[in-house]
């Protein structure tokens, strides 16, 4: 028997992805999905978003970077369409799900991609609220050690961009990536409630930032 597109999905869902992901290890495993997934959830509840939609669509929405690699903007949308399919979700839940996968993955020539929907505005918020706060500071530097960079370099000042679009992380000092990155995410959000909880992760990165560049130069020593 073909299984019901129901609140059941996401949880089968849940359970592929987590198999799948677990000990991925490359920033985007089950830990990272699973904190999407429910700040994803927490942004359509407060906004009003189809939750059933949102909730699947956060759950796949890094789908593409176990299955294949080789920078196939499609592989995304096609692997969750399969396994929507396969799980016998109506045609309109899976389309739904695979425009916002196809518009939260796509990186191609670094644009800052638009959301076309209230619950792809919840991914990709959830996405985002990811990369800032205590975690995103935790991420950005196990990210920096798996490359070989250093934590920071003053040598090598951050590179100061115009524009949101330009801002693919070179590979510089993971300081850097901060205010070449991260620092601009808050401003970037598309619902009022990942603004809301951005401002907690905002303040506490640029404190980090404080705190860690007067310890760099040892500021905060004692005299003498
Ligand atoms: P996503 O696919 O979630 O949009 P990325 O793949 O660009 O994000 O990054 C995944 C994680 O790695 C994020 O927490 C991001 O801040 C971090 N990261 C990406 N590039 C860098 C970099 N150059 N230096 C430090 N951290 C980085
Ligand atoms: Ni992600």
């Amino acid at each position: 028997m073909i299984p019901d597109a129901s609140p059941d999905l996401v949880a089968r869902t849940a359970a592929m992805v987590e198999a799948q992901f677990t000990g991925e290890g490359s920033g985007h495993d089950w830990a990272h999905i699973r904190r999407v997934w429910l700040a994803a959830r927490a942004l359509a509840r407060a906004e009003g978003a189809d939750l059933l939609v949102t909730e699947l669509a956060a759950l796949l929405h890094d789908i593409a970077d176990w299955k294949f690699h080789g920078g196939d903007e499609e592989a995304g949308p096609r692997a969750a369409r399969a396994w929507l399919l396969a799980q016998g979700a109506e045609e309109v839940l899976i389309a739904r799900v695979e425009a916002i996968i196809r518009e939260v993955s796509f990186k191609g020539a670094g644009v800052a991609t638009p959301v076309a929907t209230l619950e792809g505005a919840c991914v990709q918020d959830a996405d985002r609220l990811d990369a800032i706060g205590a975690i995103g500071v935790a991420r950005a530097f196990a990210y920096g050690g798996h490359k070989g960079r250093p934590l920071h370099d003053p040598q090598q000042p951050p590179v100061q961009h115009g524009t949101f679009a330009e801002y693919k992380s070179n590979g510089g000092p993971t300081i850097n990536h901060f205010y070449e990155k991260l620092l601009h995410l808050r401003e970037r959000l598309h619902t009022a409630a990942a603004r809301r909880v951005a401002e907690e992760r905002h303040r506490f990165m640029e404190q980090f930032l404080a705190q860690f560049l007067n310890e760099w130069e040892g500021s905060d020593l004692l005299p003498g």
